[in-house]
């Protein structure tokens, strides 16, 4: 943290979910702190719930405007075309943001000479067959948006061994809180608009490593402020794997709907969905000092009570 004090600090994406609350930590201790987001996912009011930060309304592939903000001397992107489906539906679209997007973060972060943390995903190891899988498992995308986050990923490397930039990537398992999107907040959704049924996307089995964005925040300030980070790769999960089908029964009996609501299936997923998400989290661990504090099970609860995701 201290590292990171006075500094001049740039995050693409900081209008989404976990931009919330990655700004929400920086702003703290450093006054100066820009928000670079279209407001395509992210929403004003994730901007205006902070105090002190410049907020610009603008995209990634304007490069004249991304450009001309004030140098950097760290940036973190996040900014990103999230939706797997959205990708297997909208793949250049997908590129344009994902790939092509990241490239022009990275240009700006030369031209500024400034660190760069990228957001990258378990999307890029597609369906592992490493359970739980380590950084070194290779790539093997399943979806567009999997491998637009690949040659993110191998653009990152380039700049790093040509132009000497320093770029940690962080790849994120599931990353859950309040303000999210994804299974949980879905879920809610559904049983807040029916409670007597709560229908799976998918056959239910499909499993995904859980990680509080808590935890994501404090991983990607650990990878922004070690020095010996530079140049490396980290998965960023909770280490361990929920079957979506347990989840859904975690949250029915804790909303007491266990034996009102009926899950159903639809036992077939979406185009480019994966099966299994568990992370190998050693060396975040070893070279990070990086432990996930939060486990699904003691804050799914906390979750739901408070209606956090809906705040
Ligand atoms: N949430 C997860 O579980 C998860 C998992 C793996 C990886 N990630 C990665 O983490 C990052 C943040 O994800 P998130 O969950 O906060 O998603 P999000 O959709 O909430 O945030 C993405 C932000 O990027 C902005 N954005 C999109 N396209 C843009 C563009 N062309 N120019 C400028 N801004 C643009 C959106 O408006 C949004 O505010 C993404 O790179 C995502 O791929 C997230």
């Amino acid at each position: 943290m201290a590292q990171l004090r006075g500094k001049r600090i740039l995050v693409t994406g900081g209008a989404g979910f976990i931009g919330f609350h990655l700004c929400q930590k920086l702003s703290d201790f450093t006054p100066n702190l820009t928000i670079y987001d279209n407001l395509s996912s992210g929403t004003l009011k994730n901007v205006t719930d902070l105090a002190k930060v410049n907020f610009v309304k603008g995209d990634i592939l304007d490069l004249t405007k991304l450009y001309s903000q004030e140098k950097a001397d760290l940036i973190f992107h996040l900014a990103a075309q999230v939706v797997v489906p959205y990708s297997m539906e909208n793949p250049i679209e997908d590129f344009e943001t994902n790939a092509r997007g990241t490239l022009n973060v990275l240009e700006k972060a030369r031209k500024d000479d400034a660190k760069l943390v990228f957001a990258s995903s378990a999307a890029v190891y597609g369906n592992p067959n490493q359970l739980p899988t380590s950084e070194d498992y290779g790539f093997h995308p399943f979806s567009c948006y999997g491998l637009s986050k690949v040659v993110g990923e191998e653009y990152c490397g380039m700049y790093a061994n040509q132009y000497g930039l320093d770029v940690t990537v962080l790849r994120f398992a599931n990353v859950y809180g309040s303000r999210c999107h994804g299974v949980i907040h879905d879920f809610l959704d559904k049983i807040s608009k029916n409670p007597s049924k709560l229908e799976i996307i998918g056959t239910g089995m499909q499993t995904r490593d859980f990680v509080h964005v808590s935890d994501v925040t404090e991983a990607l300030i650990l990878a922004a402020s070690n020095e010996s980070a530079n140049g490396e790769t980290y998965n960023i999960g909770f280490g361990k794997t929920t079957a979506i089908i347990d989840l859904a029964k975690m949250m029915l009996k804790i909303l007491n709907l266990q034996d009102k609501t009926v899950i159903t299936t639809t036992n077939v997923s979406w185009q480019g969905d994966i099966d299994k998400i568990w992370f190998d989290i050693t060396k975040a661990k070893k070279e990070l000092k990086w432990n996930p504090k939060v486990s699904l099970e003691d804050n799914i609860k906390d979750i739901i009570a408070e209606g956090k995701l809906t705040k």
